[in-house]
Formats: structure tokens, C-alpha cells, sequence
């Protein structure tokens, strides 16, 4: 088992991975003196797949599992007021109340919010169960909810107590969802770590059959790369967050103009790292073979055809007033492993870009 430190002064934590680390879970958390009792969120899916493990690694505490729907509907604020609610109704004189989140990157965001906010903050401990949760979404201390009008709308920063991030619930985890996090692992290879990309590059086969070595070696290293960052820039203040928005400006606005059906999030994040890289390409801030080079690794991890939809990226420029008037901020690339803010690009060079762009590659 490693871990990583995550040094944020009085918010600072430890993020525990490797295989089995689940196994250890309740001495864990007895050491971690939290509380007495445990309201485990999960997820329906996950509960079904878990619930006796959920409840073996809670047996040394009094608990709860509270189960919300699959996917983005738990981040209603429907589902927010009933997770509250059955909250207070086991919060009784002696219980000291923490959560324990047991999900993906949903139940995460919605289990921190409530936390967040629940008496004015109660612990909380994250046990992310998809890859995109592994590497991204458990990290950080972004929390939030919908409305109906935006995602993420309602939302704070508010950091866990602990991470445990174990590769034993990618087992049950679908393909397609596996690939949601490797765009995700894509993207922090490009902004950071060559290495990264190059293993990413030459163990594919391995990475994306959950080969126990190479799985893990990913997820230990998207997560150190989130770490640092996030040591630098915990409010996302000072800009060194924004560069872990590659590929996603073109991506949000793409979700937004699909109403987030058409596209799924990973899909749309590889168009946007392709676009950002053809577009540093054009003005000179990378070389042809940068390019090539993340051509070729979105397109080997399947990504490229299914996404290139001339359509959609029409229909999100049109669609996204932030992304195509004013000055859209993007991260562009310098090389593998480099990546830069860019704030003086025009409407004028983004649309004639993204023209030839659907061009060349649809
Ligand atoms: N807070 C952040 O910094 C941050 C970063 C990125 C994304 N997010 C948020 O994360 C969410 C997406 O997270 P996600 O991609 O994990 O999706 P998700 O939470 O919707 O999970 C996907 C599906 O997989 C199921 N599932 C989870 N673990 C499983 C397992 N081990 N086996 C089988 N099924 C399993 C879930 O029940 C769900 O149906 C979005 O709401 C996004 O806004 C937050
Ligand atoms: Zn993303």
C-alpha cells in the first residue's frame, strides 16, 4: 500500500491506494477517530455489488448505508434533502456522525456536499468505486450538486479526512466507464508526466484489462499529479488548477449543447484535448509530431472516430456564448508533459481553427 500526502495545512490528509487497501478499511477509521457512527452514501449499483463488503468494513462501527440513485440523478437536490433528512434521523444525543462515501465521482461530490454543509461540516471519508473517481473526481475537494438549469451549480470546497482508492471495485466496473477514466489518465499525462504517457502509450492492452500492476501504476501516478497540484492551488486561485482543464473547454461546451446525452464526458474531453493540441499546433506552440502523438494515443484507446462529431461541435459553438464570445481561456500544449494558459486567443482564431479542425479530422 502507498501513500500519498496530501499537505493543505489544516486540511491536510492522506490518500491511501493499492490493491486491498478496503481490506484494512475499519482499522483505518477506527485510528482516524472520526466519529461513532458511519453513514455510508452509496450508490444503488454499487450496493448491490458491495453491500456485504460495505458492511464487513464497517462492522467495528455502528452504521448506516443510505443508497441514492446511479449516475447524475443523486446530485438532485431531491436526493440531497432525503440523505439529509435520514441524516437527522439517526443523529441522536451521543452519536457523533461522520459520512463515508462509496462511490463514483456522483456520490463522491453529492456525500462531500452534504458534508459539507451538514451542522456546518462533518467528516467525511471517500472510497471512490470508478476509475474517474480514483484519479479524479476523490481528489481535490471539489463538492457539489445540480439544478436543474447547471451542473456542479451548487458546490464547495471542502477536503475528506482520508481517500481510499482500491483497484478491487474496478473489477465490476463497465468498459465504457473504465474509458471514461482513461481520458481523464490521457489529459494528466499530457499536462505533466511523459512517462506517464509513454506507459499509457506502450501497455495498453495491459492498462485496459486492469492488469493489477499496471492499473495501479496509472492511478498512482494521475493521483501524485492531482496532489501536487492541488497543493499549489487548493481554491483554484492562483491558476495552477485551470491547467487540469485541458481538452475540457471545448468539452463543456459540447456536454452543454448536448444537454450532456449525446456525449459522454470522456468522449468529449478527448475532442477537446485533440482541439487544444491541433490549435497549439497552428500558432506555433508545439511541434507537428506533439500533435501526432496525441492523435495517435486517443485514437489507439479508441477514442478519435466516435467522437469527431462535426455536428455537435458546430452545435456547441453556437450553443456556448462563454467559450466563443469574449476571450475563451484555454490550456494549450508545449510538449508531452508541458502545458500553458492561454487568455489571447480570439473569437476569430478559435472559429477559423475548429473549422479545419472538423476538416482534417471528421
Ligand atoms: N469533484 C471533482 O473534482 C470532480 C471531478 C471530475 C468529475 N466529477 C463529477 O463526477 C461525476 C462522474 O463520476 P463517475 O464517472 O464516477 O460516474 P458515476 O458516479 O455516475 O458512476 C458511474 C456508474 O457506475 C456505477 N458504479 C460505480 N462504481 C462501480 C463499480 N465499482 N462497479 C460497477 N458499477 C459502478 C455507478 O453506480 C454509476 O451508475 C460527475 O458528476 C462529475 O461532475 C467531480
Ligand atoms: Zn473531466
Amino acid at each position: 500500500m502507498k501513500i500519498i500526502k496530501v499537505n493543505l495545512k489544516e486540511n491536510s490528509y492522506k490518500i491511501y491506494t493499492g490493491h486491498n487497501t478496503f481490506r484494512n478499511f475499519a482499522s483505518y477509521l477506527t485510528d482516524l477517530g472520526l466519529g461513532n457512527f458511519a453513514i455510508a452514501v452509496t450508490s444503488k449499483t454499487v450496493n448491490s455489488k458491495y453491500n456485504a463488503l460495505i458492511h464487513r468494513a464497517l462492522q467495528k462501527i455502528e452504521h448506516k448505508i443510505t443508497v441514492v440513485p446511479d449516475g447524475e440523478l443523486a446530485k438532485s437536490p431531491k436526493v440531497f434533502f432525503e440523505v439529509a433528512n435520514e441524516i437527522v434521523s439517526v443523529d441522536t444525543w451521543g452519536r457523533k456522525i461522520f459520512l463515508v462515501t462509496l462511490g463514483g465521482g456522483t456520490v463522491g461530490d453529492l456525500g462531500g456536499f452534504i458534508a459539507s454543509v451538514y451542522k456546518r461540516g462533518a467528516a467525511y471519508v471517500q472510497v471512490p468505486t470508478t476509475l474517474l473517481a480514483q484519479i479524479d473526481a476523490s481528489i481535490g475537494g471539489k463538492t457539489a450538486i445540480d439544478l436543474k438549469a447547471a451542473k456542479n451549480i451548487l458546490g464547495t470546497f471542502y477536503q475528506p479526512k482520508a481517500v481510499f482508492i482500491d483497484p478491487l471495485f474496478l473489477k465490476t466496473l463497465p468498459l465504457n466507464q473504465i474509458r471514461q477514466g482513461l481520458a481523464e489518465a490521457i489529459k494528466y499525462s499530457i499536462i505533466r508526466d511523459k512517462n506517464l504517457f509513454n506507459f499509457l502509450m506502450n501497455n495498453r492492452r495491459e492498462i485496459i484489462s486492469l492488469h493489477p500492476a499496471a492499473i495501479l501504476k496509472v492511478i498512482e501516478a494521475c493521483v501524485q499529479i492531482k496532489v501536487d497540484i492541488i497543493m499549489k492551488d487548493e481554491r483554484e486561485k492562483r491558476g495552477i488548477r485551470t491547467l487540469l482543464n485541458f481538452g475540457h473547454t471545448l468539452a463543456h461546451a459540447m456536454e452543454t449543447a448536448s444537454k450532456y446525452k449525446e456525449i459522454s464526458h470522456g468522449e468529449a474531453v478527448s475532442v477537446g484535448m485533440l482541439y487544444a493540441s491541433y490549435l497549439s499546433y497552428r500558432i506555433g506552440l508545439c511541434r507537428k509530431n506533439t500533435f501526432n502523438q496525441i492523435h495517435n494515443i486517443l485514437q489507439d484507446y479508441g477514442f478519435q472516430q466516435a467522437t469527431l462529431d462535426q455536428p455537435l461541435i458546430h452545435k456547441a459553438l453556437a450553443y456556448d456564448k462563454k467559450f466563443t464570445n469574449g476571450q475563451p481561456r484555454m490550456v494549450l500544449v508545449r510538449n508531452i508533459g508541458k502545458v500553458t494558459v492561454e487568455d489571447n486567443l480570439t473569437k476569430n482564431l478559435i472559429f477559423k481553427t475548429l473549422k479545419e479542425f472538423c476538416r482534417k479530422l471528421g
